[in-house]
């Protein structure tokens, strides 16, 4: 059969063709008025859309962009028989579907990533949380709670090189309250969300969201061997993966990604700085990627003449470094 005919024999199959036009099949119930949408007709036919884009986990997708419309939980779309949405919304929806088919992150569609349970406001052209931070979190959450006991009565010092959206800093500060953070990154943009987002965690009070290079907005705050954690994570991209990063994450912004040509550039720099920073106890803690850690752990070696501890992430891969400053 030639081509042309094909096509005609596969789009005369009524679920592929309106997944390829966009129209949307749509089971209308007596009681629903003109211009309503199942949300699970919709729901499906994005599905059908991204399976065709070929998008990872594309029911989950559709669904949270579902979730963003509707303002329902996902569960409630199997639950509740009849949640539809008028034309304003199917539009929406349609269009943040065809956003993620080409592969336009998530959290820039929708404005929000969660980490650590919570959401937090993400913005395109900032760097978006990633669950692999988390570790990094509950481990730094763990040693504040340690400096806590042997400083009691003290307010602890941390320091988050690159900030991002704040998520590190926030989640932090809303789960000790014994801590007062100063957050620095070098995107202004990103402090602006930064901020939005403290203030939406109502932990303003405790972030001071400073622009500027690493550690350079410090100088003015008098906390030379005053800080007693400092965290980061870095950009750690090796130079030469960045053309070879999938399409979604290529989307956000060089500069919080690319490392320099070994991936190390940051930590050539955050670390033998920390040594300087940092009180007599202090903690560096650091994400790095899965091959990283040998490298990084000698640079420590260097700067602080102490073994490093490393922690892993779920699927087994060295994810954080963290070493004391004795
Ligand atoms: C990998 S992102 C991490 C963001 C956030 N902390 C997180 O874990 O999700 C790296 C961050 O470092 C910031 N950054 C890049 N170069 C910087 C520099 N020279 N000084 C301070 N921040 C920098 C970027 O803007 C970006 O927000």
């Amino acid at each position: 059969m030639p081509p042309f005919q094909l096509w005609k024999w596969q789009t005369s199959i009524p679920r592929l063709r309106s997944v390829m036009t966009g129209e949307t099949p749509v089971l209308r119930s007596p009681l629903m008025k003109r211009g309503q949408k199942n949300i699970k007709e919709l729901i499906k036919w994005a599905r059908d859309y991204l399976i065709l884009k070929k998008l990872p986990n594309p029911q989950l997708v559709a669904e949270l962009v579902a979730e963003e419309i509707t303002g329902k939980d996902r569960i409630n779309f199997y639950l509740e028989p009849e949640i539809t949405v008028d034309d304003k919304q199917e539009d929406l929806f349609k269009k943040n579907i065809r956003g993620c088919g080409r592969k336009i992150p998530l959290a820039y569609i929708t404005g929000k990533q969660h980490f650590m349970g919570d959401v937090f406001f993400i913005r395109p052209g900032i760097f978006i949380p990633r669950p692999e931070t988390e570790v990094l979190v509950e481990e730094a959450l763990q040693l504040i709670q340690k400096l806590n006991k042997e400083c009691p009565g003290r307010e602890i010092i941390v320091v988050d090189i690159g900030t991002g959206s704040g998520n590190i800093a926030i989640s932090i500060a809303k789960r000790i309250k014994k801590v007062f953070i100063y957050a620095t990154d070098i995107s202004n943009y990103a402090l602006q969300i930064a901020k939005r987002n403290a203030c939406f965690h109502e932990v303003q009070e405790r972030i001071e969201f400073l622009p500027g290079d690493l550690f350079s907005p410090l100088k003015e705050k008098k906390l030379m061997e005053r800080i007693d954690m400092i965290i980061s994570n870095p950009p750690y991209v090796e130079g030469k993966k960045m053309r070879y990063l999938p399409e979604e994450v290529k989307k956000e912004p060089d500069f919080t990604l690319n490392g320099g040509e070994e991936g190390l550039d940051f930590y050539q720099k955050i670390i033998p700085a920390s040594y300087v920073w940092l009180r007599k106890n202090g903690f560096l803690m650091l994400e790095i990627s899965c091959d990283q850690a040998k490298k990084v752990t000698q640079i420590l070696y260097e700067r602080f003449k102490n073994l490093p501890q490393i922690f892993y992430d779920l699927e087994n891969n060295t994810r954080v470094v963290c070493i004391r400053k004795t």
